[in-house]
C-alpha cells in the first residue's frame, strides 16, 4: 500500500505548492538518510538504468556487481564523454558511488563530488576513501564554489528535481565548464514538466548533443533491484511505507508513473561552445 505521507509530499511539490522550500524539504530528508543509513554496501541513491535484454551488459569488477543497476545510470550518462585526463565535477553526488565509478573506470585526472547534505558528503568520503583521484565537498548546485571554466565535464544524476531554481543551477553548471566542455544530465520529471525542464537546460552557450527518454531502462533497473530494496526496507523499524515509496519499489507512485508515462526519466547531453 502507498505511503500517504510520501504521496502528499510529492503531489504538493508537483503542484508547485512550495517551490522555494522544496530544497529544504529534500535537504532534511538527505541529511537524515546520511546520518541513519550506515550500510557500507550502498553507495548509490538513484533509480538505476539497465539495457534491454539481449544488449551486451556492462563489464564490471566482481565487487561492483551488486550495484549494477545504479552504476548503469552513471554509465549511461558518462560513457562517450571525453573523460580520460579530464577534470570532472559531479553535482549532487550523494553517497559517492557514481563519482567513484567515473574515477575508477574512465581514467579522469580528478573527480570532485559536491552535495548540499553534510551527512551525505561525510558518508561519501567514508565509503570511497580508497579511490585516490576522487574527493567530496559540501556545496550547493545553485551557488557553486568554483571559478569560471574550471572543469572539462560536469555530471548531474537524479538530483535536480530537489533544486529550488533549475535555471540558476544550469547557469552555474555552464559557468564552471570550460569552453568545449561537456554537461551530462539525467533526472525524472512529471509529464507536464518536461518542456519547461528542456527550456531551463537550453542555455545559449549549450549545444544539445543527445536527448533520450530512458524511462523503460529505469523501470528495468527498478525491477532488478526490487528484492534487494525490499529486504533492506523490511529491516527498518519505522517509515517502511515511506521508504518503499522513496526507493521506487514495485507499485510505488514513481514506478507506476514511469510505466504509465505520467513520469518521464529524461537524459540530456550538452557541449559548451
Ligand atoms: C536521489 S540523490 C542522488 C545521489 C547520486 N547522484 C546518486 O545517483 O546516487 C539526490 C542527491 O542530490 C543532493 N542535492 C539535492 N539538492 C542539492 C543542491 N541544491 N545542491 C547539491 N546537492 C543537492 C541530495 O543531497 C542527494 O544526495
Amino acid at each position: 500500500m502507498a505511503s500517504p505521507l510520501f504521496e502528499r509530499m510529492v503531489r504538493a511539490i508537483e503542484a508547485g505548492a512550495f517551490p522555494r522550500s522544496r530544497r529544504f524539504a529534500w535537504k532534511f530528508l538527505y541529511n537524515g538518510l546520511g546520518r541513519l543509513w550506515r550500510d557500507s554496501d550502498w553507495r548509490f541513491m538513484n533509480y538505476g538504468w539497465l539495457p534491454p535484454e539481449g544488449e551486451a551488459p556492462l563489464n564490471l569488477a566482481p565487487e561492483d556487481e551488486a550495484e549494477r543497476p545504479f552504476i548503469g545510470l552513471y554509465d549511461h550518462v558518462a560513457r562517450g564523454l571525453p573523460l580520460e585526463g579530464a577534470r570532472v565535477l559531479e553535482i549532487g553526488s550523494g553517497r559517492g558511488g557514481g563519482a567513484r565509478y567515473v574515477a575508477r573506470y574512465f581514467k579522469p585526472d580528478t573527480v570532485i563530488g559536491v552535495d548540499f547534505s553534510g551527512p551525505a558528503t561525510a558518508r561519501a568520503r567514508a565509503l570511497n576513501a580508497d579511490t585516490p583521484n576522487l574527493r567530496f565537498a559540501v556545496g550547493d548546485a545553485e551557488r557553486l564554489d568554483f571559478p569560471d571554466a574550471s572543469f572539462d565535464v560536469v555530471l548531474n544524476v537524479e538530483s535536480s528535481h530537489c533544486y529550488g531554481d533549475m535555471d540558476r543551477f544550469v547557469a552555474e553548471a555552464a559557468r564552471v565548464l570550460k569552453p568545449g566542455g561537456w554537461f551530462g544530465w539525467a533526472d525524472m520529471r512529471s509529464k507536464g514538466a518536461v518542456t519547461q525542464t528542456d527550456k531551463s537546460l537550453a542555455r545559449p552557450e549549450f549545444v544539445l548533443e543527445r536527448q533520450r527518454d530512458i524511462s523503460a531502462d529505469v523501470v528495468r533497473a527498478l525491477d532488478a533491484a526490487n528484492d534487494r530494496k525490499q529486504n533492506r526496507i523490511a529491516k527498518l523499524r519505522l517509515m517502511r511505507r515511506f521508504m518503499a515509496e522513496f526507493a521506487g519499489t514495485k507499485g510505488s507512485l514513481l514506478y507506476r508513473g514511469l510505466k504509465s508515462g505520467d513520469v518521464t526519466y529524461m537524459s540530456r547531453r550538452y557541449r559548451k561552445l
